[in-house]
């Protein structure tokens, strides 16, 4: 059973070790449906690693990860989370617009559906005039915003945005921060954005730190 209670994600005593270090080390955290939370912590800390590892992306080496209000238990939701990867990762055949629509058609979603979704989002995100261009004929900062839509298009209820604000300035930044906040909060789900600056964390309603693997909740803003 879910309720608007259940978490979309959990992690119970979760460790994970890369390389022969444990990179994550015992952390809980449950994101429930309405929440937005920053996550910090410095360079190195294990921000990247948590993300990708609450998609359900890099396997668990200690506790273990949930995704009770995905309807799919313990097995990872595939392609029924919104991802920003830290890393540009645009599909650099496809074109602004191809590469929002990929993971709608890719999940069963017809063309004319996926191409209004993805055309819907360009827009939000204050790109749809670079929606023919290819990656590599776009800015840093436009392809992260493209990335940025890209999550978004799915309307999935779990939004996690890896530093999706590195390539751009200030003013872009707020409003892409902001565009996520208020896509997750229109499919009723939660975001966790991952970032180095205290202004736009201070736009989410919650924060953790991650310190050295360790998660620590609720810190003083
Ligand atoms: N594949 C890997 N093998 C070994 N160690 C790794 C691997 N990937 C990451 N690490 C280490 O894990 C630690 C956490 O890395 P992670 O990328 O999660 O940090 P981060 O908080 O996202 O940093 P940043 O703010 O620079 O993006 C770092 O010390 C890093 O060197
Ligand atoms: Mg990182």
């Amino acid at each position: 059973m879910t309720s608007p209670s259940t978490p979309l994600v959990l992690a119970e005593s979760l460790s994970i070790r890369l390389g022969g270090t444990e990179v994550i080390r015992d952390v809980d955290l449950a994101v429930r449906p309405g929440a937005d939370v920053a996550v910090t912590g410095r360079s190195g800390s294990g921000k990247t690693t948590l993300l990708l590892a609450l998609a359900g992306l890099i396997p668990v080496t200690g506790g273990r990860i949930t995704w009770p209000g995905l309807l799919q238990g313990s097995q990872p939701p595939r392609g029924r989370i919104g991802l920003v990867f830290q890393a540009p990762s645009l599909v650099p055949e496809l074109s602004a617009q191809e590469n929002v629509t990929l993971p709608l058609r890719l999940s069963g979603v017809d063309l004319l559906a996926a191409r209004a979704a993805a055309t819907s989002a360009l827009a939000l995100l204050g790109v749809l005039d670079c929606a023919e261009a290819l990656p590599a004929q776009l800015s840093g900062g436009q392809q992260q915003r493209i990335a940025v839509a890209r999550a978004l298009a799915g309307g999935h209820q779990l939004v996690l945005a890896d530093e999706p604000t590195g390539a751009l300035d200030r003013g872009h930044a707020h409003e892409v921060v902001r565009a996520l906040i208020d896509g997750v909060r229109a499919a009723g789900g939660a975001l966790l954005l991952a970032t180095h600056d205290p202004e736009l964390a201070d736009m989410l309603d919650e924060r953790v730190v991650v310190d050295e693997g360790l998660l620590v909740q609720g810190a003083p803003r």
